[in-house]
């Protein structure tokens, strides 16, 4: 039997890291998890719990306190094809989608007690190997002993753009300014905060795709898997 091995992508905001990550995961038939789904999900219920009030201050030790309340799992949706996230039983996949969601949900993934429940979570979910992560400190904290590391970026005006069409066609209303204004300061913000910022792993292969189609990607992420996978063989 092939081994199994776990990949990490991470990257900015909006670079195409759970299409990626996704289609990986199906290819080999391994697990993906969307961990920034997690986030979402804790920022939708700090939001629907009024722990954010209207005037957007965050109550963090309200929060913190109810964090045990706090069920993210994902189940698979064979009409779509993919895994959609559940928080405490209810399909949350669209609603944390929203902008509303996304204005808040990196101020609340710099809750250090956040980070700490939903790393520990992914760390388990890691342990049994065959595993895609998507995220920010996949490869640098979650999952360091990746056997592969992705780093992904891409001009900001396109991601935008591309981000735009996908929230579009999710019935999202939106306009590409308030994307991008979106994606700028989460990216100013991820990449600053205190708690395990967004940063590339020393040996992550780093992957710009501004100008790469996604099945270019694709095949290049594939192969770069396969080798791995293939040299790993050798060793057994
Ligand atoms: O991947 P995404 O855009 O859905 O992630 C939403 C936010 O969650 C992102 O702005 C930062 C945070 N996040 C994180 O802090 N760590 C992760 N591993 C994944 C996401």
């Amino acid at each position: 039997m092939k081994p199994k091995i776990n990949i990490a992508i991470d990257g900015y905001s909006s670079c195409g890291k759970s299409t990626l990550a996704r289609s990986v995961a199906r290819e080999l038939n391994y697990i993906y998890i969307d961990s920034g789904a997690m986030y979402r999900a804790v920022a939708l219920f700090a939001l629907h719990q009024g722990y954010i009030k209207p005037d957007g201050i965050i109550d963090e030790d309200g929060l913190v306190k109810a964090l045990d309340l706090v069920l993210i799992n994902f189940k698979y949706n064979t009409d779509a094809g993919q895994n959609e996230t559940y928080l405490n039983g209810v399909n949350v996949e669209r609603e944390i989608r929203s902008i509303q969601v996304s204005n808040y949900v990196s101020i609340i993934s710099n809750i250090k007690e956040v980070r700490a429940k939903l790393v520990r979570l992914q760390k388990r979910i890691a342990e049994g190997k065959g595993v895609v992560m998507d995220g920010r400190d996949i490869g640098t904290v979650v999952i360091p002993d990746a056997e592969l590391k992705f780093f992904m970026t891409a001009e900001i005006r396109i991601r935008a753009q591309r981000r735009y069409f996908e929230l579009k066609s999710m019935g999202v209303e939106t306009t590409v300014d308030e994307v991008l204004a979106n994606i700028s300061s989460r990216d100013e913000f991820d990449s600053t905060r205190a708690n395990d910022p967004l940063k590339q792993a020393t040996d992550a292969i780093v992957i710009d795709n501004s100008n790469l189609t996604i099945e270019e990607q694709f095949q290049f992420v594939m192969g770069q898997i396969l080798k791995k996978i293939g040299l790993l063989e050798g060793v057994d």
